[in-house]
């Protein structure tokens, strides 16, 4: 019964919240949910892997999330920013890599006003390299200052589309305006990427169904979908972990029901399954996003503690993956890796 619904999903890129939440509930089902999302995969945006370099640049943030380690209230947390040269230069660095997409990503630090993010985005420009910016909630008019300075995409996860569980989670911001900035984002023409953290306190699988839902309505073009990672440091510091199971169905699900979707395998899931970013990638992933942050600021961009990756180098993450992705039966895709559009609109 349920394998029947995965065929349909399969062949049709629907399902009603009902069988989202029946398929989410079942791991039996896991296994044909996964391959079912590989041949999706395969079929609608082939067997390369995009790979973007993500720039960490600043870890102060005014916001305060209560799963984040970045949150404003944590004083354990050694803050830094980069400066714009800087930035400038890991960009360069990347391109050296071969990465043909940069992702700037920090707190919401308001030091990087439109001028200086401007200028940022204007010189990384000149490096003919697509730029991917995830710096939280800004107002249309810088959103719109941002994209005219060379920001092609965006990435703002929702976390949950539970109005009221959202707002719990991160006091003093609004459910409605998070909905606003995505939808800002599309009108001004970026990519737009958003996603759900797994396993937040209080969030069912009705919920996540209708998370699915919500991304399909939108018809966004990037997801990223991690599992909660407790940080002792924050107020969710006790809390379970998200499901890392849970979360590979919700990815294959996202990928049966928005097939052309660009779709990472995050650094959350490696973070709590070795090798967990290759079984994600099997289950319907298509992106990876290395880190090209340089020394101390890695560890010091502590969203979760375990993140991988803090004591190697730019150069040891890209050559890791390549081989990871080689050994896969996949192979790193060229260009820019915008979203493929095959469907009817
Ligand atoms: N400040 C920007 C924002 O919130 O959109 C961008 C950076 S923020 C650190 C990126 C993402 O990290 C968030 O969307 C959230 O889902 C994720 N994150 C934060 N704390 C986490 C945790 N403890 N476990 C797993 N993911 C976490
Ligand atoms: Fe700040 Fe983003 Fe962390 Fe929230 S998730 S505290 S906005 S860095
Ligand atoms: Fe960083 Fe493997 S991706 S070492």
């Amino acid at each position: 019964m349920l394998d029947r619904l995965v065929l349909r999903a399969e062949r049709e890129h629907r399902l009603d919240k009902e069988d989202l939440v029946s398929l989410l509930a079942s791991p039996e089902c896991e296994e044909a949910l996964a391959a079912a999302a590989d041949r999706v995969r395969h079929a609608y945006v082939g067997d390369g892997i995009h790979l973007r370099g993500l720039i960490e640049f600043s870890n102060i943030c005014r916001q305060n999330c209560m799963y984040c380690g970045l949150r404003r209230d944590n004083r354990r947390l050694e803050r830094y920013r980069l400066s714009g040269e800087e930035i400038v230069m890991l960009a360069e660095k990347a391109k050296g890599y071969g990465y043909r997409t940069v992702v700037l990503q920090s707190g919401e630090d308001p030091y990087f006003n439109v001028e200086r993010m401007a200028g940022i985005l204007r010189e990384i420009k000149k490096l003919d390299m697509a730029i991917t910016l995830s710096i939280g909630e800004r107002s249309y008019e810088e959103y719109k200052a941002f994209r005219e300075a060379g920001a092609d995409r965006y990435l703002l996860r929702i976390e949950t589309t539970n109005e009221a569980l959202y707002e719990k989670l991160d006091p003093g911001m609004s459910y409605k305006n998070r909905v606003r900035c995505l939808q800002d984002l599309k009108r001004l023409g970026y990519e737009v990427g958003t996603g759900t953290l797994v396993g937040l306190p209080g969030q069912s699988l009705e919920s996540i169904a209708e998370d699915i839902l919500f991304y399909q309505e939108m018809d966004v073009d990037m997801l990223g979908i991690g599992p909660l990672i407790p940080n002792g440091d924050t107020p969710l510091g006790d809390e379970e972990a998200g499901d890392f199971h849970l979360t590979r169905r919700m990815v294959s699900l996202l990928r049966l029901l928005l097939p052309e979707a660009n779709i990472p395998a995050t650094t959350a899931v490696e973070t709590m399954v070795k090798g967990g970013r290759e079984i994600i990638l099997a289950s319907g992933a298509n992106v990876v996003m290395p880190n090209v942050t340089e020394g101390e600021y890695r560890r010091k961009y502590a969203l979760y503690p375990g993140k991988i990756c803090v004591s190697d180098t730019p150069a040891d993450c890209r050559g890791c993956m390549e081989g990871r992705i080689r050994a896969m039966g996949r192979y790193v895709a060229k260009g820019k890796g915008f979203r493929a559009r095959t469907l009817p609109q």
